[in-house]
């Protein structure tokens, strides 16, 4: 598959609260319905060419909604919270840093020069919301 344009692309997160500098843990935006919709675009022109057309992967790149199926799997309560503060610690790094191969190859572009906290979370937020669809679905 042809992963097209991967260069990060910045995420307009102006209509969303601002968070400041310092990185704030958990995702301060989970289950925020604007912050989702951000975060949509966000994944769309950064993410989507990778890891699939609305979080749905292709095998090109990790499914990312099985981040949290782990941590879906709690009962909502401190659990289920620590669990998904752990799963946002990591995208947040992965995110920012990208990814190499083994021969040191760059496998994922790293977002930490273009993305702002804000667009970070939008995107987890996205992909939170997701996760929560898909668990809904196995009902
Ligand atoms: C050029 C393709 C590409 C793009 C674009 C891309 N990724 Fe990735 N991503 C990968 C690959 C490949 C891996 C697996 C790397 C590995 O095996 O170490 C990965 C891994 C990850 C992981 C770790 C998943 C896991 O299961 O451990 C996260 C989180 C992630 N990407 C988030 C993102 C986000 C968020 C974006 C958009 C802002 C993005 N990626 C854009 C290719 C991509």
């Amino acid at each position: 598959m042809a992963h097209g344009d991967v260069t990060p692309h910045p995420v307009d997160t102006s209509t969303l609260k601002p968070l400041g500098k310092d990185w704030i843990e958990p995702n301060p935006y989970r289950g925020n319905d604007k912050a989702v919709a951000v975060g949509a675009e966000g994944y769309l022109h950064n993410c989507a060419a990778c890891h699939g057309l609305n979080a749905v992967s292709g095998g090109v790149a990790p499914d990312l909604l099985a981040l949290n199926r782990d941590c879906l799997a709690f009962p909502s309560g401190p659990k289920r919270e620590d669990c998904l503060k752990d799963v946002d610690d990591y995208f947040k790094d992965v995110t920012l840093n990208g990814r190499k191969n083994s021969e040191g190859r760059i496998i994922m572009p790293a977002y930490g020069s273009v993305f702002t906290q804000e667009a970070v979370w939008a995107i987890k937020s996205y992909i939170d919301a997701r996760s929560v669809q898909e668990q809904d679905k196995q009902k």
